[in-house]
């Protein structure tokens, strides 16, 4: 399989006859369930859906505990839109923490939601990312701290890349609370919002007419593309980054391959072919621009 994105590797894995890229071997290999290890603290903070932060591990491999931050989303679509934005994100290789699945039983869970009657449950995981603690401090209680935190998200390459990304995925909850610093890097994360129509085709996604309306949705609001135009930051930049991940569908293409041939028989697998995201996003900057 030829055409493969500039800068990757050229060793490449073998993963059920089909070559994949070296980089993308292990996110392709197997599916990112895990259970979660011991009890998890819940965090409280300004956030919609229950949040707790443990350890996720797969009990039966020989692996050290993956601290994670674990969150119950009510809707299954929203977890399936979790993952795939996940997932696509780091074969786009964009600063979003690696996802995940945790399967948690509610007695480790404290405060979990009083509906919420039979375990297990599966949480949306995402790995744990440190914020640099000054940061974080010169922002707490700080009246500005919105407008401080754009403005050094837009001072950094992190903004034109995740304004694509959102773009993209349809994201229109990139608030400065889905940004988070952790003293070298900027993480985009949280995505449950992103990819809506796939809620409502949910049970038809395979269909051509469903990836069509998924593939042309967009967001009500690109708030990273927004407040980088109210700093007139040069959009070209955005584009670029938007070319870039087109070219790199190919490798999202290769992942909804290898993902087909995941087995769990511990849930309802994740429907989004990966394939259909991979194409709007020059299309969709247009359109606003
Ligand atoms: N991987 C991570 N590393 C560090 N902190 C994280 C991580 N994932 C989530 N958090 C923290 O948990 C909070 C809640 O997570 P998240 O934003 O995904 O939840 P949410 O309920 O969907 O938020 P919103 O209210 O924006 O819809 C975040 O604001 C962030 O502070
Ligand atoms: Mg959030």
């Amino acid at each position: 399989m030829g055409d493969f994105s500039p800068g990757c590797s050229l060793m490449r894995g073998q993963l059920m006859n089909v070559d994949v890229p070296s980089d993308m071997v292990e996110i392709a290999s197997r599916p990112p369930v895990y259970r979660l290890l011991g009890v998890a603290d819940k965090v409280y903070g300004k956030h919609l859906n229950h949040v707790w932060k443990g350890l996720a591990g797969m009990p039966w491999l020989d692996e050290p505990g993956l601290p994670v931050f674990a969150k119950y989303l009510p809707q299954t679509s929203q977890l399936d839109i979790e993952l795939a934005c996940g997932l696509a994100s780091q074969v786009l290789r964009l600063p979003v923490p690696r996802p995940a699945l945790v399967i948690a039983d509610l007695e480790d869970l404290p405060s979990h939601p009083a509906n919420l009657k039979h375990g297990p449950v599966m949480l949306f995981g995402s790995v744990f990312q440190p914020p640099d603690p000054f940061f974080a401090q010169r922002i707490e209680d700080n009246p500005l701290a919105v407008d401080y935190i754009w403005q050094k998200v837009c001072d950094d390459e992190v903004a034109p890349k995740g304004a694509a990304w959102d773009e993209l995925v349809a994201n229109p909850d990139r608030h400065a609370q889905n940004l988070l610093f952790d003293g070298g890097k900027w993480w985009l994360f949280d995505h449950n919002l992103a990819l809506q129509p796939l809620a409502k085709l949910y049970t038809k996604v395979e269909q051509q007419s469903a990836q069509r309306a998924i593939v042309e949705h967009v967001a009500r609001v690109n708030q990273l593309l927004a407040e980088l135009c109210r700093r007139n930051r040069n959009s070209r930049e955005t584009l670029t980054e938007a070319e870039q991940m087109t070219r790199h569908s190919k490798r999202l293409a290769l992942l909804a391959h290898a993902m087909r041939r995941w087995e769990v028989d511990v849930m309802q697998w994740t429907t989004l072919n990966l394939t259909v995201v991979g194409f709007s996003c020059w299309r969709a900057l247009a359109r606003r621009a």
